[in-house]
């Protein structure tokens, strides 16, 4: 029997900050089906700032180019009213930029009036089931703010993306190794996205000459893992920056649809992966009420926590420094939510 596209009902997603640069790489493997799998019709929904509808109209034209048999129709706007209604998955990629100058409390206060006001826009016109990905930065205080604005939909469904530091780590450990990023599984990252992060592979397995072993035998040298490999991972955000002037965009892209096509499908069997999710003050005494990331098992679309992982005294100082780092910059956006 053939399977007949045209049949099967069209999810809508939406994609904001849609103009941007990581857009432009994810808008494509969203549409060429990378994500939602080749038989899923999808209506594709961008939005982007008033000022930015003429270069929107741009990527518009180009994704009809592209003639993808997938796509059923492309919506541009500048209207959350338009962009949120009915949405089954919200990519939420737009955010305030730091400009010079820029404190992290006045970055925090703009990113929490576009939070909140998309976080109310979800809850008013989004599907109730709506699974919601937060990658415009500070992407874990972002999440939250979202959260919090849109009572009505499952604080589960919401995530922010700490998938590309997850990717970062992998493929460190497999260039030190000399085998694939494949044959990595089960890094961790702790917290927030920012330089505190704290990339753990003290559970994490790599296949050599088809065994599984541990990272700390594979890689034989734990100078190496307990320094330059954290903070090479924490810092590759910069470096990217400094080396292209402009900050990562397509490994953004793919670690997105990486995150995405898991809680669509779920996690492989026996591997765990890292996103940012809600804390429920049990979880390996992360605080209540932060958006942490943690290692975590997907299936029926629904996320649990890896539960169980030993933790050593030094994993436990930088979950820690991370977590304080998250408390804090909830207790400032918190602040600003109640005068957005
Ligand atoms: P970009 O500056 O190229 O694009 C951002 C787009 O968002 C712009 O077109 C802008 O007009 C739009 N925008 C701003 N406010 C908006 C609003 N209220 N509604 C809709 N759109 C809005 O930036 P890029 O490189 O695409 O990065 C986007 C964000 O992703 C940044 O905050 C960046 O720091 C963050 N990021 C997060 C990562 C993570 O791992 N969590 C990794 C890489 C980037």
């Amino acid at each position: 029997m053939f399977y007949d596209i045209r049949k099967s009902q069209p999810i809508k997603v939406l994609v904001t900050g849609a103009a941007g640069q990581i857009a432009y790489s994810l808008l494509y493997s969203v549409a060429k089906g990378d994500v939602f799998g080749p038989d899923q019709p999808l209506v594709l929904v961008m939005l982007d700032i008033t000022p930015m509808m003429n270069v929107l109209d741009g990527v518009l034209m180009e994704l009809q180019d592209c003639a993808h048999p997938l796509l059923r129709e492309v919506i541009s706007t500048d209207k959350e009213e338009v962009a949120f209604k009915d949405i089954d998955v919200a990519i939420l990629v737009g955010s305030m930029p730091r400009k010079e100058g820029m404190e992290r409390k006045d970055l925090l206060k703009a990113n929490v009036k576009i939070f909140k006001s998309q976080g109310a826009a979800l809850d008013k016109y989004a599907k109730k089931t709506v699974k919601v990905l937060v990658v415009g930065n500070p992407a874990n205080t972002n999440c939250l703010i979202a959260s919090k604005s849109a009572p009505s939909i499952p604080k589960e469904n919401f995530s922010c993306l700490t998938r590309l530091d997850h990717n970062r780590a992998k493929a460190q450990i497999a260039l030190k190794v000399g085998v694939t990023a494949k044959d990595v599984k089960n890094v961790i990252i702790w917290g927030n996205h920012s330089s505190t992060q704290y990339p753990d592979v003290n559970h994490a397995k790599v296949k050599v000459q088809g065994k599984d072993v541990g990272v700390y035998e594979a890689v034989k040298n734990d100078n190496w893992l307990k320094g330059d490999f954290i903070q090479t991972v924490q810092q590759r955000g910069a470096a990217v920056i400094k080396a292209r002037k402009l900050s990562s965009a397509m490994s953004a892209a793919k670690a997105i649809c990486d995150h995405v096509r898991d809680i669509w499908f779920g996690t492989p069997e026996g591997e765990f992966i890292s996103m940012g999710v809600i804390s429920d003050g049990n979880s390996y005494a992360v605080p209540e009420d932060l958006i942490y990331s943690f290692p975590v098992v997907i299936k029926n679309k629904t996320w649990k926590f890896v539960e169980g992982l030993p933790i050593n005294d030094f994993s436990r100082e930088k979950m820690d420094a991370t977590a304080k780092e998250l408390t804090e910059e909830r207790e400032t956006a918190v602040e600003f939510l109640s005068c957005a």
